[in-house]
């Protein structure tokens, strides 16, 4: 080795020595141990010294690391206490990251300069450590939208700078943590604004020491728990409170007439809960804008001067024992858009001549005369087009899978929804309003000097939980894409609720999709995700320029227009009159599906049917599709056909397969569908494939398909009865999910007065709800009945006529035989263990699904949490976190869509009815 090389490795091992004193050593070996535990941890940590080099989502102050934000980056693995040794981290954002599980290591209370800890929509289950009450910096606490269980700690009443406490969207339980003599609780925590306890298994009762007159909170949200007893008095104490949600427990006794005390409460929820007494006195609440009182058994006289608060927007009080004449006064807020009093007792009513407000009256005496033809006894479901903001790039194209920006820009957005657990109803579905937060976003980016270029929000909904979700596209400037540095930059930012957003548009929180393709990688992933939302969004400008403000006019002229050719109201044209309904399904012309599906060979057949055939294909962007193609007879109205791809186009679930697109051309009617590779529960069931179907499975799959259905019940708008709910009808796809598919017999809800539909019986023989089959008068319930069905089969495997016999008479008569009520060994499964854990409460669930009488049934929101109880349960038993979702892949499985054993009870070909049966 000559002198001169010495020299040289001298230079470079000083170097290293100089930049590696960058980063304090014990920081460097902590983290390293995270990254050698997570996966997809970013490109750039490499070397050691990740202050020097700037390790992505690291920052330091003086050679310690003091944050940590790696929201949105698809990391993976658990939150090891190798995170304690950096001892200086006062700022911890891991939000977003679906593939962080496991439990929080108790040692986590040794970060004891913490002051920011947000792991909002993450896996992390089990409790919440005690320890967290150590952490006396802490301010800023965001543990929602993960599966923590077990109680609230009460440690958590130690923190005494703590100003934001969100736990929503996990499944705490327990009562609510207060102080006395030797432990602390809540009520201690006089400093914080916000509680945020909504979605989880909270019960007991509000202790009314949780409220006091030194408090300073603006945000008491408890809704949706299982909390009993009175609306504690104290309530009307805390003077600072803005909004108050109660709704969705099963509190009674009175209101408290002191909560007229709060006098800057805008919103007030206490909709389903077993309230009693009249609608209290609320004209002390000055700045009142949104009353939501509906389901909560009030009765009595409606007090007159309600309606005089300048500020109030929207009353519900629907369903409820209201009596005697509604006084709507002369007087009332000029703001005043809803009144909602359907399903109560009022006989009178009192009001201006003239007045615009929206009033229901349905289902109350004062509509139930003879000839009552008022408007406001019709029930006008609110207008569900969403005025959504045009922009002026409507015709370019993209390439590659980019969306169009609002300012015409191709790039990659970053997708989500905001979830807002407050709202104003009557702004949510108001094109200003939908700018006013577009504007209020835009400037929290830009003063962060966050790289957004552009935001488009759309399809709001109203969750049932009551909470309102905006699809929400982030679009990068700069660049045609973010980096992870941005995108964790975004999440963080919306995730922390920047005061004048929080202020104008209540508190939210905002979970992702996972970002397709970050910057300075060179690899993509998800392709499937960006061309969805590719296509869905860059249809969706097409569709909507030049359309939306044509809305409202020459309705007559549009519809004849329509029956001429209803795909007219389709394509960008200035004089189409009527709203476009379509939404994310895409316009392929008949050469593209040709060419897709090599002529429509016979090799690519996947299925077949008295309407026509299922075809596979891969488009050109490489995703594979099943194609359904209408054959000469099965053609139905061009009107109808346009109808059904309206429906199935608004339905996005990942429960319920995906319609990609349709075809109408060359005299042909195709829809174009996500190929869902798995094959149908039944087949699976049958044996047929290598799927191995152990009871955590199953347990799982009846969860999935449970979700799927009720977001067509309760969810989806308008909402939608299946009506041909069978295990092939049930698909399984990559990951084995469970998709419900096939609406074919589908039928809209919207315009359902008595809450059933009269039609003519369809549905497969075995699944049909004898209530429907008789009276022909379908409902939700009817779908409910053929789920019980497919729960029977999951524990039975067996078809739902087996030897002549029905299932439910089998399981019955051998519930019946048996001494003990759910030996049911006879009948189950002999692939299953003997009793499976959750089996009998799994079987009393399906028998109840299957009432004779549909009253008695379950909704599908109630199966889906009772299933989600055995789950828990059987978990707990088998101490495994999550249903395994292990499987043999090797081997394909035979034809997914052919579907042999089921008896077509449906007459004739519909368009949306792809997987035939
Ligand atoms: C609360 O949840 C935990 C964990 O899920 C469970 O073990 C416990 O039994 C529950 N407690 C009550 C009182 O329901
Ligand atoms: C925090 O709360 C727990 C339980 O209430 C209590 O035992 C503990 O002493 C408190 N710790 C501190 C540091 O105040
Ligand atoms: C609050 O309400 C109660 C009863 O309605 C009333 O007596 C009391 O004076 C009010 N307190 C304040 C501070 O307004
Ligand atoms: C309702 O409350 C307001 C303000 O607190 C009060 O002025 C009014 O008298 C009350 N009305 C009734 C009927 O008690
Ligand atoms: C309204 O209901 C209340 C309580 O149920 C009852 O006392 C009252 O007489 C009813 N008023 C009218 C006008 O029916
Ligand atoms: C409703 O009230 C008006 C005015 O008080 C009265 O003229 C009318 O007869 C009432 N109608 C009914 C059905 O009671
Ligand atoms: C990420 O992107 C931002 C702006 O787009 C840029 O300033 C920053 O240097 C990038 N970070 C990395 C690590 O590439």
């Amino acid at each position: 080795m000559g002198p001169r090389i010495q020299v040289f490795l001298l230079v470079i091992s000083i170097q290293i020595l100089v930049v590696a004193a960058a980063t304090n050593s014990i920081d460097v070996a902590a983290l390293s141990a995270l990254k050698s535990i997570w996966k997809n941890t970013p490109p750039n940590w490499i070397g050691s010294d990740p202050c020097g080099t700037s390790w992505e989502g690291i920052s330091c102050t003086n050679s310690r690391v003091t944050v940590i934000i790696l929201a949105g980056t698809d990391l993976k693995g658990s939150l090891s206490s190798d995170i304690i040794s950096l001892s200086e981290l006062q700022y911890l954002d891991l939000s977003n990251n679906k593939g962080l599980t496991g439990t929080l290591p108790s040692s986590i209370g040794n970060l004891n300069k913490l002051s920011i800890l947000m792991l909002v929509g993450c896996s992390f289950f089990g409790p919440i450590p005690d320890s967290i009450g150590s952490l006396e910096e802490l301010f800023f606490l965001s543990l929602n939208s993960n599966s923590f269980s077990g109680p609230i700690p009460p440690s958590i009443g130690n923190l005494s700078s703590l100003s934001w406490l969100d736990l929503t969207d996990n499944k705490l339980n327990g009562t609510i943590p207060i102080s006395s003599g030797t432990t602390t609780g809540l009520d201690m925590l006089v400093n914080a604004r916000h509680f945020h306890l909504g979605k989880n298994q909270l019960f007991g009762s509000i202790p009314s020491q949780l409220f006091s007159s030194n408090m300073n909170l603006i945000h008491a949200v408890l809704d949706n728990n299982q909390l009993t007893g009175n609306i504690p008095s104290t309530l009307g104490h805390v003077q600072t409170l803005e909004i108050v949600r109660l709704d969705w427990n099963s509190l009674d006794g009175s209101v408290p007439s002191n909560l007229n005390n709060l006098t800057i409460v805008s919103e007030l929820y206490l909709s389903n809960n077993n309230l009693s007494g009249s609608v209290p006195n609320l004209t002390g609440m000055n700045l009142l804008n949104y009353v939501m009182m509906e389901n909560t058994q009030l009765q009595g006289q409606i007090p007159p001067n309600l309606f005089s608060l300048p500020q109030l927007q929207t009353v519900v009080l629907s369903n409820n024992r209201l009596n005697g004449t509604l006084d709507v006064g002369t007087d009332y807020s000029n703001q005043l858009t809803l009144i909602d009093l359907q399903d109560n007792s009022i006989t009178n009513l009192t009001q201006r001549t003239g007045s615009n407000i929206d009033l229901i009256l349905a289902g109350n005496p004062i509509c139930e005369r003879a000839g009552a033809t008022e408007s406001y006894c019709t029930v006008q479901k609110p207008n569900s087009s969403n005025l959504i903001p045009s922009n002026n790039c409507a015709s370019m194209e993209c390439s590659s899978n980019k969306v169009t920006s609002p300012n015409c820009k191709c790039s990659h957005p970053y997708t989500g929804t905001l979830h807002f657990i407050s709202f104003s109803f009557s702004n949510v579905k108001n094109l200003s309003y939908n700018k006013a937060l577009v504007g209020s976003l835009m400037s929290a980016f830009l003063s962060t000097q966050l790289p957004v270029d552009s935001i488009f929000l759309s399809n709001p909904v109203i969750d049932v939980d009551s909470y309102v979700q905006f699809r929400t596209q982030i679009f990068p400037t700069g660049q045609d894409r973010f980096n992870r540095t941005g995108i964790s930059g975004v999440g963080s930012l919306l995730n922390r609720n920047p005061l004048q957003l929080r202020s104008s548009f209540g508190p939210f929180f905002f979970i992702d999709e996972s970002y397709c393709c970050f910057a300075g990688t060179g690899k993509s992933t998800n392709t499937g995700i960006i061309i969805g939302a590719a296509v869905g969004s860059s249809v969706l400008v097409l569709l909507l320029i030049g359309m939306g403000f044509y809305a409202f006019y020459q309705k007559r002229r549009a519809k004849r227009a329509a029956e001429r050719n209803p795909f007219a109201s389709w394509v960008p044209n200035k004089n189409s009159d009527s709203i476009p309904q379509l939404k994310g399904a895409r316009w392929f012309s008949f050469e593209e599906l040709k060419k897709c599906t090599g002529s429509f060979s016979e090799a690519s057949i996947i299925g077949s049917g008295g309407y026509g055939k299922v075809y596979r294909g891969t488009l050109v962007s490489g995703q594979l599709v099943a194609i359904k193609r209408a054959q000469q007879g099965s053609l139905q109205g061009a009107l109808e056909f346009k109808t059904e791809i309206e429906l199935l186009s608004r339905i996005h679930h990942k429960n319920v397969v995906n319609l990609v697109g349709f075809c109408y051309e060359h005299g042909e009617q195709m829809l174009v569908y996500e190929y869902v590779p798995n094959g149908t529960l039944g087949e699976n069931l049958s044996g047929k494939s290598r799927i191995q179907m152990d009871w955590m499975r199953r347990l799982s799959l009846a969860l999935d398909s449970a979700q799927g259905l009720a977001y067509l019940h309760e969810l989806a708008d308008p909402p939608i009865i299946h009506r041909d709910i069978k295990s092939n009808n049930i698909l399984l796809d990559d990951h084995l999910n469970a998709k419900v598919a096939d609406f074919g017999l589908s039928k809209l809800m919207g315009d359902v007065k008595k809450g059933y539909v009269t039609t003519q019986v369809k549905g497969t023989l075995g699944y049909m709800d004898p209530e429907y089959y008789m009276t022909q008068q379908l409902t939700e319930k009817s779908d409910v009945y053929s789920f019980g069905v497919v729960l029977l089969e999951l524990v039975t495997a067996r078809a739902p006529i087996h030897r002549g016999k029905h299932i439910v008479r089998e399981v019955k008569e051998a519930m019946e035989q048996s001494n003990d009520a759910y030996d049911l060994d006879e009948i189950l499964d002999p692939r299953l263990e003997t009793t499976p854990v959750g089996l009998d409460k799994f079987v009393v669930l399906a028998m109840r699904c299957v009432m004779d009488s549909a009253a008695e049934r379950p909704t599908m929101g109630e199966v889906v949490r009772e299933i989600e109880n055995i789950i828990e349960m059987a978990n707990a038993n088998a101490n495994l976190p999550t249903p395994s979702l292990s499987y043999e892949t090797e081997g394909s499985i035979h034809n997914p869509y052919d579907n042999q054993d089921s008896v077509g009870y449906s007459a004739g070909f519909s368009a949306l009815n792809i997987w035939h049966g």
